[in-house]
């Protein structure tokens, strides 16, 4: 059994729901219990439930530091893992704690804290909470100014420059890998963006920081796009620019998957 996961391989064929191939291909969110589509910019919590299932063990500790509506914390729960989110919101944290005590509990701990991940104090909280290290982190930032979350300076989405918005990036990926437990996975969600008629690789950019800081690179995931509820309606719009145009329609978002190897 790999000491990361509770996958018994002597019963290998027992798990066809885990994915390990490169593309995923995932036709419908899951929205079952607390899970809702309503908060705009979250992932569909297949994610982190695979990521959780191949990289962590029960009664490990997760750290999300971009938290959101909770989806992760809600699938750490179900899969009986312990996890701390970090919200610059107050109102998205207050919102995704009630999410997540509306779940059934399962003998594992979810806290849900506000602050600003770039300089959040996780030592005061691990040492209140005995937590030694994180088993797992996993990074879903905003894809920079693709969407609005706030009009809040801290976040990442009103990062005036890409350079700043990597600088900040940078800054959440330190504070909250420096407690990952060596050996262990963290993860990031992201896709690219168009701008000024090219495509903004932020994807690559932030997979190199990651590397740049002695990450070992275990995968590049490719995901598909659900349509979105605006995209959706102007399909018809974005063929005929795209058509006219000489740019593709994004349809797909990166998972990257890294194993930390030494202390940064
Ligand atoms: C892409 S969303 C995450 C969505 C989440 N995975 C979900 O399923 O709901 C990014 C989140 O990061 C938050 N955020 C932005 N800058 C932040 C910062 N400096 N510290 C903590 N959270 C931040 C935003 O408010 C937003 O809720």
């Amino acid at each position: 059994m790999a000491k990361y996961n509770d996958i018994d391989m002597q019963n290998w064929r027992d798990y066809p729901e885990i994915l390990t191939d490169s593309l995923w291909l995932i036709d419908r969110r899951d929205n079952s219990g607390a899970h809702t589509a309503d908060y705009h910019g979250n992932f569909i919590p297949q994610i982190p439930h695979q990521l959780f299932s191949r990289y962590t063990k029960r009664q490990d500790w997760i750290l999300d530091p971009f938290l959101g509506s909770g989806t992760s914390l809600i699938e750490a729960q179900r899969l009986g893992r312990n996890a701390v989110g970090i919200e610059l919101q107050a109102p998205v944290a207050e919102a995704a704690r009630r999410r997540i005590a509306s779940e059934p509990p399962n003998q594992s701990q979810s806290l849900v804290l506000t602050g600003d991940s770039r300089r959040f104090n996780l030592e005061e909280v691990m040492a209140q909470q005995g937590i030694e290290h994180f088993q797992f982190v996993l990074l879903h930032p905003p894809y920079w100014d693709i969407i609005h979350f706030s009009d809040d300076a801290s976040d990442l989405a009103n990062a005036p420059t890409l350079e700043d918005f990597l600088a900040d990036l940078a800054a959440v990926i330190e504070n909250s890998t420096q407690h990952l437990a060596k050996n262990r996975y963290c993860a990031l969600v992201i896709a690219d963006k168009y701008a000024n008629s090219q495509v903004v690789p932020l994807g690559f950019y932030a997979m190199q920081l990651f590397l740049e800081r002695g990450f070992l690179l275990k995968a590049i995931l490719v995901k598909n796009f659900g349509e979105t509820k605006a995209k959706g309606k102007n399909q018809g719009i974005w063929r005929y620019r795209a058509l006219a145009s000489d740019f593709y329609i994004f349809k797909h978002e990166y998972i990257f998957v890294f194993k930390k190897v030494k202390q940064l």
